[in-house]
C-alpha cells in the first residue's frame, strides 16, 4: 500500500540544543603547570584553538607593567595570541555554534595596538569590530554579545600582542539535525 503523499512530503527537524554558560579564565589549562607559557590545546573548554597560549603571570613579575597584569581578573593565568598572529576559537564539533557575550583584553607591550575582531558561521562574516588596545589599567571589557558562531578570529594588525581574561560564552552542544520522513 502506497503511503499518504501529504505524509511523504511531510519533514520535521527537529534541532536539539543545550547552552552552558561558561567563563573562561585560562586558569586550568592542561599542563600549563610545567610551563610558564602553555599552548591551548583543542579541546579545552569544548572549543578548537588556534595560535592561543596561557601565560602564568606569576612566574613572570618582570611583565608587571604590561597587558598580560592588566587583564588578569582572576586566578594567575590570562590567554594570549603567539607572536602576533590571529587568535582563532573555533567550533570543535560539526554543527556546533556559540556565543560570545565579553572578555577583557589589553595590549601586551604597546599602545594603540589595532584589534578586529570577527565573527563567522560557515565562512560567512556575521559580525565585526575594530578597536584600539592599550597596555596599563583600566582593562578595556569588550561586550559583544555576538550569538551563533563557529568562528572567532582576534586579529592585530600593528603595534603588539594582545592578553586577554574572562571570555564570557555559551556554548550549544551539537546541533542534532534529524530529519524524519513520513511514509519511511
Ligand atoms: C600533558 O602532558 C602529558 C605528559 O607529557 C601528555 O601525555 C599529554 O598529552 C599532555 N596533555 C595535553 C593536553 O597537552
Ligand atoms: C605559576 O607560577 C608560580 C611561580 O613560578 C608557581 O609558583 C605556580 O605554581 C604556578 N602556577 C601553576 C598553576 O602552575
Ligand atoms: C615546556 O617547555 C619545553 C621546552 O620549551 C617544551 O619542550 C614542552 O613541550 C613544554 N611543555 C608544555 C606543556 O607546553
Ligand atoms: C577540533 O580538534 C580536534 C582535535 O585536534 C579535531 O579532531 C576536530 O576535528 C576539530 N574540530 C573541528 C570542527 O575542526
Ligand atoms: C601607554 O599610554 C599610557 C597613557 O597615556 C602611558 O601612561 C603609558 O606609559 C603608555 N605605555 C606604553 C608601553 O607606551
Ligand atoms: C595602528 O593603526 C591604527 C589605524 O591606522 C592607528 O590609529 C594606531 O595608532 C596604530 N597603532 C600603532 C601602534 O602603530
Amino acid at each position: 500500500m502506497q503511503p499518504n503523499a501529504s505524509l511523504l512530503l511531510q519533514l520535521l527537524f527537529v534541532v536539539s540544543q543545550s547552552s552552558s554558560p561558561l567563563v573562561i579564565t585560562f586558569d586550568d589549562v592542561p599542563n600549563s603547570s610545567l610551563n610558564y607559557t602553555t599552548t591551548i590545546p583543542n579541546g579545552y573548554k569544548n572549543l578548537n584553538w588556534t595560535n592561543g597560549l596561557v601565560l602564568n603571570t606569576t612566574g613572570r613579575p618582570d611583565y608587571r607593567l604590561t597587558g598580560f597584569y592588566t587583564v588578569l581578573k582572576s586566578g594567575q593565568f590570562v590567554g594570549y595570541n603567539v607572536d602576533q598572529k590571529p587568535l582563532t576559537i573555533h567550533s570543535s564539533a560539526t554543527g556546533q555554534v556559540f556565543s560570545i557575550s565579553s572578555f577583557t583584553i589589553a595590549a601586551t607591550f604597546v599602545n594603540n595596538t589595532q584589534l578586529t575582531i570577527v565573527g563567522q558561521r560557515s565562512c560567512e562574516l556575521l559580525y565585526t569590530q575594530t578597536l584600539l588596545l592599550k597596555v596599563l589599567p583600566p582593562a578595556t571589557v569588550i561586550v559583544l554579545n555576538w550569538i551563533n558562531l563557529d568562528s572567532l578570529i582576534l586579529t592585530v594588525t600593528n603595534g603588539s600582542q594582545f592578553a586577554m581574561d574572562e571570555l564570557s560564552v555559551s556554548i550549544s552542544s551539537a546541533a542534532i539535525i534529524t530529519r524524519y520522513r513520513a511514509g519511511e
